[in-house]
């Protein structure tokens, strides 16, 4: 990277509280539509991919960019490009996965509401680079906006050429579907995902194969999340460097962060990965006047709890896996010192009870037991003996249920316990018998 951008990175930093690059003209009037897109740079970068780039050049750069997919594990984004079969004369898949309905979670809600074309961008090049020439935006059913402004950009882009057969005079052909989703939270998963937009209810399937192998009707597919995706055109528009130096080491470029709960200006924020949790809640307004940080889930709602202690913690994909919690979606949900956490931990456990999706036993009974000790608890008729039977639940549940989504339901819940155990036993002392039950044959050494 040459001096005058690393200085223009710098002073960058020093004079934006935010760096936006995915956000950059959210809030220009008109940027929804293909003039003040292409007015604004829009689709340079599939003109120069397609001039200077092949498509191989074009998964290395994205895999040495380290971007990391934005959708909730953090994959390397080019090597899973790079699991796609080569040289096989079958049809490949690209999908976009638009279902975000993670609570606390609403980033790609503003992406495709207020700036759908970036994200058709992206989509062009990495069906470009993975040799797709159908691609599909899976859209979260209840997004009625999105879904209106994604067709009329589907639409658009049709019409001028981005979209089709020979794309700006080359020999790449792509057509883009957008599939409204259907209503669970489970249909983000990303092969429950590929049987939905296949027809099917959806449920997870057993992996191997993974989709690049064997996705969308048995074919190599790649699912990405939509920050993901519109993160490509800035790589390809600015350069491998320039994405490496932003952020850290393995944490590279921008993240929007979405903030919600207890602050005064909720929304979404684009930083570079590593900015600390104080800086973004700052920047959200700060807390409630007179009130005190507490504690938040740091990436949705499927995470450990961050508390007090960790309000200058790096929000980064390693910093907070070695907290014991995860990065996720960016999604930060704010609690002050007013959250009662045992009202917290049992409407969590409610929304996992609500969309599990029944397949597998662990995560079907496991999460419908735990929201009934929860309301006993609440209801102060619970027994000390309940919170190990939860956290005996909960562990069993991520240990042994068939998808993701129990692997989430339970860090939410043993967190709560683990770190505000006091507020759960202030309950349970409400119950004159709290004591009277037989003790489980469980001890766990933090309870
Ligand atoms: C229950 C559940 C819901 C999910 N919902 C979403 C979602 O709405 N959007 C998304 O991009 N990824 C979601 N994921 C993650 C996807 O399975 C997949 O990892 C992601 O789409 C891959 O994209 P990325 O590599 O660009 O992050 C979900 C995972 C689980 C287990
Ligand atoms: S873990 Fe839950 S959501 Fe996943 S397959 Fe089993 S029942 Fe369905």
């Amino acid at each position: 990277m040459d001096q005058d951008t690393l200085v223009r990175l710098a002073i960058w930093r020093l004079i934006m509280p935010e760096m936006r690059v995915l956000l950059a003209h959210i809030d220009e009037p008109g940027q929804d539509g293909i003039a003040t897109y292409e007015r604004n740079g829009g689709y340079k970068a599939i003109r120069k991919a397609f001039s200077s780039i092949s498509p191989d050049n074009l998964s290395e750069m994205v895999k040495q960019s380290e971007l990391r997919g934005r959708g909730g594990a953090g994959f390397v984004t080019g090597m899973k490009w790079g699991f796609i079969p080569k040289n096989q004369a079958v049809p490949k898949y690209l999908v976009c996965n638009c279902d975000e309905s993670e609570p606390g979670t609403f980033k790609d809600r503003l992406l495709v509401e207020k700036d759908p074309h970036q994200l058709i961008e992206g989509i062009i090049l990495a069906s470009y680079a993975i040799g797709a020439n159908h691609a599909f935006i899976y859209c979260r059913g209840e997004y009625f906006e999105p879904l209106v402004k994604l067709r009329a950009a589907v639409k658009e882009a049709k019409q001028l050429g981005y979209l089709g057969n020979n794309i700006l005079g080359s020999e790449f052909n792509l057509d883009i579907i957008v599939h409204p989703g259907a209503g669970a939270y489970i249909a983000g998963e990303e092969t429950a995902l590929l049987n939905s937009l296949e027809g099917f209810r959806a449920t997870p399937r057993l992996k191997p194969p993974f989709p690049a192998i064997a996705g969308l009707y048995r074919k190599p597919t790649i699912v990405n999340n939509v920050e993901t995706l519109c993160n490509v055109v800035h790589i390809v528009n600015n350069g491998v460097e320039w994405f490496k130096a932003i952020g850290k080491p393995k944490n590279t470029g921008t993240k929007i962060f979405q903030i919600s709960g207890h602050v005064q200006r909720p929304g979404c924020f684009e930083f570079p990965l590593g900015v600390s949790l104080r800086e973004v809640i700052d920047i959200a307004g700060g807390l409630l006047p007179g009130r005190k940080f507490k504690a938040c889930y740091p990436g949705g709602s499927s995470c450990a709890l961050l508390t007090e202690g960790d309000i200058d913690i790096s929000m980064d994909f390693e910093s907070l896996s070695k907290r014991g919690t995860a990065l996720g979606t960016a999604s930060i949900i704010v609690m002050d010192d007013s959250a009662d956490m045992v009202k917290v931990a049992h409407r969590l456990m409610q929304f996992y009870q609500n969309e599990s999706c029944g397949k597998c036993t662990p995560c079907r009974e496991g999460t419908r037991w735990v929201v009934q000790i929860l309301s006993r608890i609440e209801q102060g008729k619970g027994t000390f003996e309940d919170l190990k039977v939860i956290v005996n639940v909960c562990d069993q549940m991520a240990a042994t249920s068939f998808c993701p989504l129990a692997v989430g339901a339970a860090p939410p819940i043993v967190s709560a316990i683990k770190e505000f155990k006091g507020e759960f036993e202030a309950y349970i002392r409400k119950n004159p018998g709290a004591n009277s039950l037989p003790k489980m044959p469980v001890s766990y050494p933090y309870l």
